[in-house]
């Protein structure tokens, strides 16, 4: 069955976030979309973009009175949805705060845009729901036994997403992302978690001189080297994944799932090593204990998506993508 309304009215949760406003920039692009960016600005920085197609609110998913209000004075018709607190870690030292926001916050939503028929969504889901793989590359059926609070927000939210597509015929597509890196070229929009936690940013940091040294967590995982493997993904790409997805729920109901990875997993030892090579600078680096809740290795199998959306990452080299970081990192730290 088609869903025939046209989508123009598309509204991006966490769209101020390093991956949301990457997903805005090109779907800005692409000149047929009006944008809400919906965003507390806890990380996010608002007005990154700036255009006229493009408005920011001040709107926190846990408010739900504002949340309501919101999606009742607008024409939405599919929401991108990015909003999450999103580090590991911190998710196994509060996870109080991670259920609230993720989950609750979650589903406000969800009931905001079943209240208003708004029956399209795209969320970011994560590699994290799997937990310790038991196969080297991950399908989509995979086990799923998150290792931290963190991922289990994201399975529980796509297990909504099942429920509320039986329901009430909510259609959704769900990305589970590997390791989001790297910046758009352009170098407008860059990645900037605060505190910055992610790999590659901390790694060139660190090249920079800007901190003292690296800290591998855990030297005894069993992988080649001893330290974790990730798969690398580049959010240009992510973002054109959503696109893709955008053309998906135009046409057809649904509720599927998705990896969105490189299928090829680098560890902690070879990411120094490639930053050093890239920056020219030597990168003081230190083990020190395993942080709870890192599974060993995370590598995707991303078939499906290349074979039902169509899509094909075009950055598949780690030196590509530490390359748009680092280069963002020289404009803006000097
Ligand atoms: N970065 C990764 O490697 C990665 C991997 C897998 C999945 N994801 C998911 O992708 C999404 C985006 O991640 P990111 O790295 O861009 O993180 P980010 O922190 O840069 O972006 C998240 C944005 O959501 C906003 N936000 C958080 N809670 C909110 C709330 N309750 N109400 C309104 N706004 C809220 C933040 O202010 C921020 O702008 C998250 O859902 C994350 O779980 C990220």
């Amino acid at each position: 069955m088609k869903n025939k309304k046209l989508i123009k009215n598309i509204c991006v949760t966490g769209g101020a976030g390093y991956i949301g406003a990457h997903f805005v920039n090109k779907l800005n692009l692409t000149k047929k979309f009006y944008i809400y960016v919906l965003d507390n600005f806890q990380q996010g920085k608002k007005n990154i973009i700036k255009d006229k197609n493009i408005n920011y609110y001040n709107i926190d998913l846990k408010n739900k009175n504002k949340l309501n209000k919101f999606f009742k004075s607008k024409k939405v018709d599919l929401v991108a949805h990015f909003a999450a607190l999103a580090s590991v870690p911190d998710s196994v030292k509060n996870p109080a705060d991670y259920y609230a926001n993720n989950i609750i916050g979650g589903l406000n939503l969800l009931e905001a845009m079943i209240k208003n028929n708004i029956n399209k969504i795209i969320f970011s889901s994560s590699a994290a729901i799997y937990g310790e793989p038991k196969t080297k590359f991950i399908k989509e059926n995979h086990p799923k036994n998150p290792t931290n609070p963190y991922g289990y927000t994201k399975l529980v939210f796509e297990n909504f997403l099942i429920d509320y597509n039986k329901a009430y015929g909510l259609n959704s597509i769900s990305f589970r992302y590997f390791c989001a890196s790297g910046v758009d070229e352009s170098q407008t929009i860059g990645e900037y978690h605060n505190p910055e936690n992610h790999i590659i940013p901390v790694l060139i940091e660190t090249a920079l001189g800007l901190r003292k040294k690296f800290y591998v967590y855990g030297h005894n995982f069993p992988t080649k080297d001893g330290t974790g493997i990730r798969d690398y993904i580049h959010v240009n790409d992510l973002a054109e994944a959503h696109i893709l997805a955008i053309k998906k729920l135009q046409t057809k109901n649904i509720c599927e799932f998705y990896n969105l990875g490189i299928n090829k997993g680098y560890s902690v030892l070879d990411l120094i090593k490639t930053t050093e090579k890239i920056t020219g600078l030597k990168i003081k680096y230190e083990f020190v204990n395993r942080r709870p809740g890192d599974p060993s290795q995370l590598i995707a199998d991303s078939s499906l998506a290349y074979k039902k959306l169509g899509w094909q990452p075009k950055y598949r080299k780690i030196e590509q993508i530490i390359k748009t970081t680092f280069d963002y990192k020289l404009k803006n730290t000097t």
